[in-house]
């Protein structure tokens, strides 16, 4: 590997732009080089060459670990689950959640989608017919969050929405919260912390109260709960509220994220739109396409990866160097943070051409692209579990939607709000407008 040229940033105040103001913040120490070390309130490495994230994400385990403020932050929230844990811990969640997540185990979820998306097809209609704006960020987190709920505990969570919807705001604010170290440890009790602990443990009794019930009811079923009682049949751990709570979190905020995304980019490349909008009407029979179909409809695949590529939900990534080791020919100390950000390295123009324009069809499958500069999903043992998941989640939602509904957005799209996840702090609100009849029942039989 060719040695890569380190950019020194200090003093820190020799950056321009804020911290509180990150995508800026990190687009000009993007610029100024492809392995720079920044020196501030926070000192770490920011890696923007492909083949370093790389190196540096399959190291996960051995040269590098989580343990770093972005990381405790979403400990404090997430405690042990599979997301914020490492070494045995997240050994065993891995192994026993990998295979309900593979390729072939998901399409058992697909009643679930069907059924929920059925549900929010009517009330779209509704909206449609009414010309009343919705909520689209609103919409597809209570979607998304609905059928994971399902997925995970064999509750779609219809009762808590709301609720859940203000804890998950409130973890949104504190992930947000500028890095100022001396109010950073979780264990100073400062308005936000006290918060954050008490919508933690707001989201924590809902999962007890549904896993309580479902453990006194003694029935089996195909969720990933039953894999942790299986294990674990007579007591709910810590660890076991921890594991089913991040899932959740991970796995509704991003796709949510990824389809408003979609919808953006849809709305500014109109031509894009109406591509995709005609190969549905000829390609897919139905209202509801059938797994078959979706996998030779190729175009929506690259419209998400591009628009992940574009926005994608995890726009930053962090570890922490656990023992001495050479990047792009530089000696990484133990305790070094190192910081890369898909976002950038998804818009980078050495790797990417015409990076800020929307072209699916660099995602052809007989183009070639640079792998390693594309990772939505993360890269490496730690990547994404549910990338399969949502990637069908995504394509279902996209293709009933664009098939039924036209749109226009009322005012602005919102601007990225960063926290998590990349995503919108409200909105946008949408105008639909019905394509065709829709007949919005939940499909007799599904083929897969
Ligand atoms: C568009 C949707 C999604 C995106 C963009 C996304 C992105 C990512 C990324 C970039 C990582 C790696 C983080 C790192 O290396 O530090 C990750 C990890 C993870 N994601 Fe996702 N994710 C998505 C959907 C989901 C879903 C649906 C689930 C769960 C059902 C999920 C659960 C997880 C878990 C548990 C991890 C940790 C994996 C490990 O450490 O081994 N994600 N995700």
């Amino acid at each position: 590997m060719e040695n890569i040229n380190l950019v020194k940033i200090r003093p820190f105040w020799k950056t321009r732009s804020s911290i509180n103001d990150p995508l800026s913040f990190f687009e000009e120490i993007d610029k100024k080089g492809e392995f720079c070390h920044y020196k501030g309130f926070l000192s770490f490495t920011y890696v923007g060459n492909p083949k370093l994230v790389k190196q540096v994400l399959d190291k996960t385990g051995t040269n590098y670990n989580k343990e770093n403020p972005l990381y405790d932050r979403f400990r404090f929230i997430l405690g042990q689950g599979m997301l914020t844990s490492e070494g045995k811990n997240w050994r065993d969640q891995k192994k026993s959640f990998s295979p309900f997540f593979s390729k072939n185990n998901i399409s058992k979820f697909l009643p679930i989608i069907f059924r929920n998306m059925s549900q929010t097809l009517d009330i779209w209609n509704k909206y449609a017919e009414k010309e009343v704006a919705l909520n689209l960020s609103e919409e597809f987190f209570n979607l998304t969050l609905k059928i994971i709920g399902e997925i995970i505990l064999s509750d779609d969570l219809k009762e808590h929405l709301l609720e859940i919807r203000k804890i998950t705001k409130v973890f949104n604010e504190y992930v947000a919260s500028p890095p100022i170290p001396i109010f950073s440890s979780s264990k100073i009790p400062t308005p936000l912390n006290l918060k954050v602990k008490k919508a933690r443990d707001g989201f924590i009794d809902i999962l007890k109260k549904i896993i309580e019930k479902r453990m006194s009811t003694k029935q089996k079923r195909e969720d990933l709960l039953q894999i942790i009682l299986d294990k674990n049949p007579d007591e709910i751990t810590p660890l076991i509220l921890d594991q089913i709570l991040s899932l959740i979190i991970a796995g509704h905020e991003t796709t949510s994220n990824a389809l408003v995304w979609t919808f953006f980019h849809l709305s500014k490349n109109t031509s894009e739109k109406d591509k995709i909008q005609k190969l549905l009407d000829r390609e897919i029979k139905g209202l509801f396409p059938s797994f078959k179909e979706l996998e030779l409809l190729d175009y929506l695949r690259q419209i998400i990866n591009e628009s992940l590529r574009l926005s994608p939900p995890v726009w930053l990534i962090t570890r922490k160097s656990i023992k001495e080791n050479i990047l792009g020919g530089h000696k990484i100390k133990p305790g070094q943070m190192i910081v890369f950000s898909p976002y950038f390295i998804h818009r980078n123009e050495k790797y990417w051409k015409n990076a800020a324009d929307f072209r699916p069809d660099r995602f052809d499958k007989n183009k070639k692209i640079e792998k390693d500069a594309f990772l939505p999903f993360g890269l490496g043992p730690h990547t994404c579990i549910g990338s399969n998941l949502s990637m069908m989640q995504m394509s279902l939602f996209l293709s009933v939607l664009l098939k039924s509904f036209d749109w226009s957005c009322i005012g602005s799209f919102p601007k990225p709000f960063l926290s998590f996840t990349m995503g919108v702090k409200d909105g946008p609100m949408v105008i639909l407008k019905k394509r065709k009849r829709v007949k919005s029942v939940f499909p007799e039989k599904i083929t897969i």
